[in-house]
């Protein structure tokens, strides 16, 4: 089993032999490996059953760290790591041969960011490389947010989770590229395209979805339960369609009242916080999926902001079920 600890010279030494370890950062749990070899990389793709296909985000303490494995440090890329660094943006750059094909599945382009957690930062400054690092669940499954979600869905199989607490923000980074000049968004996350556009003087535009294979991440069936999961827009309907069913809810911000039985219910945020609502509703997943219930409902958020991030995890985590 693996051992939970806030050691990072501990962390740093299994990371040197080429180990992987679960780091926490504001986003998500990941785990971590030297970015730099391929052996140790390799055994992020089999820890999680990732297909090798799906290319990993590099980890680095700062944008001088960057400067060896990327090809161009554009005025906006500047601009953005001083406004968003550390934090929950991703950058797709184009890369040097610094970077191992394995770590871009052989795209041209490398996805970095600077994690804001003060422990994962104090460990990144210590390595005298990036670290490749996916969220820390199996493939497909919902991200972790608590050490207790790594150790639920890797800990057989990995030795060491750098304990630091729960994640701060709950939602995986924005991505964020360039196509033809224009910025794309690959992933919404906590970080808006209006926020974005306010810094680059030049509003992203979303990815298509179809269009990008650059991103498997993007396809369905990621983030979600084994339970049946179901999103809902009005509650009443939805309530209605799982007769007979056990039911656990997921309500934003009002406890529901009516005449359905729920056997479980989590109000993620009494004051209807987006921030705080993504950052509870992986982990309420986590625990409906482990409850004795055979549906799991989550009401959709309000499609602004960050509700867009949200709506965006939640359409995915519904996905599966309804198709199978
Ligand atoms: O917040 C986060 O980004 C977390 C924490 C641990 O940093 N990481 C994370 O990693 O969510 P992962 O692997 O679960 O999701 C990264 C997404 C995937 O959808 C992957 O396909 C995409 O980023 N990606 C990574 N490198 C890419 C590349 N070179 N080109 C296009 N997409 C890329
Ligand atoms: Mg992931």
């Amino acid at each position: 089993m693996a051992t939970l600890t806030r050691d990072i010279d501990w962390a740093k030494r299994l990371l040197d032999d080429g180990s992987v370890v679960a780091i926490p950062t504001e986003t998500v749990y990941g785990l971590a490996a030297k970015g730099t070899d391929p052996e140790a990389l390799q055994k992020i793709f089999k820890t999680k059953g990732r297909p090798s296909n799906n290319p990993l985000i590099l980890h680095f303490s700062d944008l001088t760290a960057m400067t060896p494995y990327i090809a161009e440090v554009s005025k906006e890329v500047r601009l953005l790591a001083a406004h968003f660094w550390p934090g929950p943006l991703t950058l797709l750059l184009p890369k040097t041969t610094a970077v191992p094909d394995m770590v871009t599945a052989g795209s041209q382009r490398v996805a970095v960011r600077v994690p804001n957690h003060p422990l994962t930062l104090a460990l990144l400054h210590n390595l005298d490389y990036p670290l490749a690092a996916p969220s820390a669940n199996r493939s497909g499954y919902i991200s972790p947010t608590q050490p207790a979600h790594v150790a639920q869905q890797l800990g057989t199989r990995i030795p060491l989770i750098l304990d630091g607490g729960a994640c701060q923000q709950g939602l995986e980074s924005t991505i964020l590229g360039w196509e033809n000049g224009q910025p794309t968004i690959y992933r919404e996350g906590m970080i808006t395209a209006h926020q974005l556009g306010a810094v680059l003087g030049d509003l992203p535009t979303a990815a298509h979805r179809q269009k990008v294979l650059v991103a498997p991440g993007m396809s369905s069936s990621h983030y979600a339960p084994v339970t049946q999961t179901l999103v809902s827009d009005n509650l009443p309907l939805t309530l209605e369609s799982v007769q007979g069913k056990t039911i656990g809810l997921i309500s934003l911000a009002k406890p529901y009242v009516g005449p359905h039985t729920l056997t479980k219910e989590i109000v993620l945020s009494t004051l209807g916080s987006l921030e705080e609502i993504a950052q509870r509703l992986y982990a309420a997943m986590y625990e409906l999926d482990q409850a004795d219930v055979t549906v799991i409902i989550i009401e959709r958020a309000p499609n602004t902001g960050i509700g867009k991030a949200i709506n965006d995890r939640l359409q995915r985590s519904a996905h599966r079920s309804e198709s199978s």
